[in-house]
């Protein structure tokens, strides 16, 4: 008998109890172990009634995803499924943590469900590229109906215990003792006679069919451009339970399963999911010890800063907000309690938690006010001598063992540790704007950070509910140097012919929100153009410049602040594309003598994306990030790069890495440096390996 799953006798209550640690996901040991139980509890007659629970802390939180992707060993889930439904005595799940995907599937399988109060319960695997295929696409909409059932598989958002209770997802909320109240409710079927209640039979989410047509066409509507395979099949499969006997449904379910689960954005999705995971795993988590972080204090209040403050705030900790003046520190101020209020007016927090974080919100002048904190974020503005200065006043003022950490975008960490007494003490956290919304958080690591400094970062990241990604010290770090290619191999099109609203449709075409000059336009032009104008004395005069974005900004066009940029903005119809910007990029066209010609969609894409990729591998070769899969996290995390394609590095290795070296190499002439392939790219071709294979267990 399989160890993950033991069966027990309460009076004539058969108790089987799954236990397969850290989330008891439903890997082929369960399975098999459920299987043989199941069977031994059809052959005995004396049980009255089976509970199904689980040991640790959850229910089942799904199929194991790492059995996805190749062909799974019998019995599959469908079938326990099944086999759970057609019981001849009652069968109760008994529910607490996160009952997901197949684990909420074996619970719509019993007949019926009690849960903790604090249990969250729902579908998840439309982010894996997938759809429930335990039955759940037949089960669920029998009971809530389809556009309820539509919500929760393609939303994939759980619900609470008690939203479920209210849905009648589930038969009962308990505050306490979930056992004995499992326990009570099988007796309580037994004493009343009370026999199975297959969910297959329940007709409440089907009587009224037209309604249900009509929700699923909506649905259909609604999701009719999107780029992910699984969700028009899993619209189809809703439609199938109201349409096909249940039998049927579960085989076109099965069908829909294993063709999304056997292409590529499944792959992409299941490399993201355990991208974000392997990504909190850093060598300096060996032996460190915690730094224990109570107060946080912030220095700087502009959009970075209070932005920091925000999610500070939001975790729960007290947090002194430091500005150099009464106005700049008001303003800041301002913008954290005009946040908290949309927060309110959105319904997102109630007025009592509003008012308990402002509560928890200091703000002074003073860099005293600093002592007792234990961690500091500096995010004053983007210049090493200004930074220079806060650090030096930092060190007088904080207390041993504080950790100093900057906000930056670019600068050298390193020479910033070395300006002061405790380099070990110094740390990067490279937040995203807005900083309480953004989920990336590159933790940077200096020569001289102590690794309990590094420890301490990841594990106030996951407080802060972020997703870090460790970095090396390097202009740009992760994300914006695979940013900066990005833009660069996108302008050096722009002088070749393409015009910035293609480049922007192309990458949108692939899945990216908005295109490079639609964010430049966001982000503000000013901004890359004082970096231009910062680095041009260090500037290779050999290096290929394309001078466009600096004539736009020489007209004082910085995007959509000013109203115009590559696009024009404030027209009813939306941005149009600028005229004047197509007239000054044919003017340095001919100023470089270049006859311009015509890009494909197709090349736009392989252009920039094996110029991302390609970044990420020298970032990879430089150790600048630990592992490819680190490359992609920042990628999806920071920059909007489709999760359904796993980022530039499981790109390169789903396009074929041959195919994106070859690509690379016949753009070489053109700017041989930029161009120049990594030689990890040749190194893993000759292997027949991919990026994959370098990123570790
Ligand atoms: N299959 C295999 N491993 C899984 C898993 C699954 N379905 N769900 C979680 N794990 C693993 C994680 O990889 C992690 O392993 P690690 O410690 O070796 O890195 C470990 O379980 C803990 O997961 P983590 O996400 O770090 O813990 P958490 O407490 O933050 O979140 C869950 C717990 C269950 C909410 C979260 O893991 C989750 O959402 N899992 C996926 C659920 C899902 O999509 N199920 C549908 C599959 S059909």
């Amino acid at each position: 008998m399989s160890l993950a799953v033991s069966l027990e006798f309460e009076n004539s209550v058969a108790v089987v109890t799954i236990n397969n640690p850290p989330v008891n996901a439903l890997s082929h040991s369960v399975r098999q172990g459920l299987w043989d139980y199941l069977e031994q509890i059809e052959r005995n007659s004396d049980i009255k009634a089976v509970i199904l629970r689980a040991e640790g802390r959850t229910f089942p939180a799904g199929a194991d995803v790492r059995e996805f992707g190749r062909p799974r060993t019998p019995p599959i889930l469908s079938k326990i499924c099944d086999r759970i439904e057609a019981l001849p005595t009652p069968v109760i799940a008994e529910i607490h943590g996160t009952a997901l995907g197949g684990g909420f599937e074996l619970a719509l399988a019993c007949h019926y469900r009690i849960a903790d109060q604090t249990a969250r319960m729902g579908l998840p695997e439309v982010g894996l590229g997938v759809l429930p295929g335990g039955g759940g696409t037949q089960r669920l909409p029998r009971l809530v109906g389809a556009a309820q059932a539509l919500d929760m598989i393609i939303g994939g958002k759980p619900v609470s215990a008690p939203a479920a209770e209210a849905l009648g997802l589930i038969d009962r909320a308990v505050k306490k003792n979930l056992h004995q109240a499992a326990l009570a409710s099988a007796l309580n079927l037994i004493d009343h006679g009370a026999g199975p209640r297959p969910t297959r039979d329940r007709v409440d989410g089907l009587s009224n069919v037209a309604k249900y047509n009509s929700e699923v066409a909506a649905m259909r509507t609604r999701h009719a451009k999107s780029p992910l395979a699984n969700i028009p099949r899993i619209i189809n499969c809703v439609e199938a339970a109201v349409l096909l006997p249940f039998e049927a449904g579960i085989a076109m379910e099965r069908q829909a399963f294993d063709e999304c689960e056997t292409g590529p954005q499944a792959e992409a999705l299941r490399h993201a999911f355990f991208a974000e995971r392997r990504a909190a795993k850093v060598p300096e988590l060996k032996g460190a010890e915690l730094r224990e972080i109570h107060r946080i204090g912030v220095v700087g209040a502009g959009t970075m800063g209070s932005g920091i403050a925000i999610a500070c705030l939001d975790a729960g900790f007290p947090v002194t907000l430091v500005e150099r003046n009464v106005e700049g520190l008001q303003a800041g101020i301002s913008k954290i309690e005009k946040n908290y209020e949309r927060s309110v007016k959105k319904g997102r927090i109630d007025e009592t938690t509003r008012q308990n974080r402002m509560e928890q919100l200091n703000g002074t002048t003073e860099m005293q006010d600093l002592g007792q904190v234990d961690l500091v974020i500096e995010a004053v503005f983007e210049d090493e001598e200004v930074k220079r200065g806060v650090f030096a006043q930092l060190d007088q003022v904080m207390r041993p063992g504080a950790i100093l950490a900057t906000n930056t975008s670019y600068l050298d960490i390193n020479a910033l540790a070395d300006t002061i007494s405790r380099p070990e003490d110094v740390v990067g956290y490279h937040f995203f704007s807005p900083a309480h919304i953004m989920k990336l958080l590159e933790i940077v690591v200096g020569a001289k950070t102590h690794k309990d400094v590094v420890a301490t970062g990841f594990a106030l990241a996951k407080k802060l509910r972020k997703v870090p990604v460790r970095a090396g010290v390097a202009d740009g770090f992760i994300g914006n140097r695979v940013l900066a290619s990005y833009r660069l191999a996108a302008d050096f099109m722009l002088e070749e012919g393409a015009s910035p609203a293609e480049i922007d449709a192309a990458m949108r075409d692939f899945g990216f929100p908005v295109g490079p000059y639609q964010v430049l336009d966001m982000a503000g032009l000013d901004i890359s153009w004082a970096r231009r104008k910062r680095l041009a004395e260090t500037r290779d005069p050999k290096e290929r410049y394309v001078a466009i974005g600096d004539r736009i900004c020489e007209q004082g066009w910085f995007g959509q602040k000013t109203g115009r940029g590559y696009y024009i903005y404030g027209g009813e119809s939306g941005p149009v594309e600028n005229p004047d910007v197509l007239t000054i990029i044919a003017q340095e066209r001919a100023a470089k003598d270049i006859t311009p010609r015509a890009f494909s969609v197709e090349e736009i894409q392989m252009r920039c994306l094996s110029a991302m990729a390609n970044e990420g591998a020298r970032l990879v070769e430089e150790g600048v990030a630990l592992r490819p899969s680190d490359v992609d996290v920042a990628k999806l995390y920071g920059y909007g790069f489709p999760r359904h394609r796993g980022g530039p590095m499981m790109w390169a290795d789903q396009n074929g890495l041959l195919a994106v070296e070859n690509a690379l190499k016949s753009y070489q002439p053109e700017e041989p440096e930029f161009w120049k392939p990594s030689p990890i790219f040749a190194e893993l071709i000759k292997n027949g390996r991919h990026f994959s294979d370098l990123n570790g267990a």
